[in-house]
């Protein structure tokens, strides 16, 4: 048998792509989708919608997300003690393109309950996670946000998916 070292594999060099080549292959990762809310330290809701949210550790029990850089609402969640993660269920991608809009009032119209340090708690969802901020690591042009989980309420309804820039449902 050949013994292969990256190097000798020609056929994938590093690096030797567009980030356009890169954002499409990553978008064959099929997701699910978040709306992440907040605070900022006036007490104005803040919120977003992320896809980046993935499991970390059940114990402790931790999940994550990625914060672009340039977002409007970057600097109050670097500086937020918590936030709440809402999974978004199947008939949610409305709220899901609201929250991805910037300059606009995302919150407006929706009731929303008040949650650990006042943070806004959507009134849809399928699982809504309040987390306390617990690291924040560098991850290039986003910053990669690590929470505990202090509480859940699942109401176990079907997902809206995210695969190839578009939505899905099953
Ligand atoms: C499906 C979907 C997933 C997204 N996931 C992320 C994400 O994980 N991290 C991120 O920084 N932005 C993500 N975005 C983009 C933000 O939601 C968008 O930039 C938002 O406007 C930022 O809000 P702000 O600029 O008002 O702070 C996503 C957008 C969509 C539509």
């Amino acid at each position: 048998m050949m013994n292969m070292t990256p190097a000798d594999n020609k056929t994938s060099p590093l690096f030797d792509f567009s980030s356009k080549q890169l954002r499409e292959s990553l978008g064959a990762f099929a997701t699910g989708v978040t709306v992440v809310t907040s605070t900022t330290e006036n007490g104005e809701k803040i919120g977003m919608t992320v896809n980046s949210f993935n499991s970390v550790s059940l114990e402790p029990p931790l999940v994550l997300w990625s914060i672009g850089r340039d977002a409007n609402c970057f600097d109050a969640f670097m500086a937020a003690k918590s936030f709440a993660v809402h999974i978004l269920n199947k008939t949610q991608s409305g709220i899901s393109n609201k929250f991805a809009q910037t300059g606009i009032d995302k919150f407006e119209g929706m009731a929303c309950a008040s949650g650990l340090n006042d943070i806004p708690i959507l009134p849809d969802f399928s699982v809504c996670l309040q987390c306390t901020t617990k690291h924040l690591y560098d991850g290039g042009d986003h910053v990669i946000i690590v929470g505990e989980v202090k509480s859940i309420e699942n109401r176990n309804q079907e997902p809206l998916i995210f695969y190839k820039g578009d939505y899905l449902t099953i």
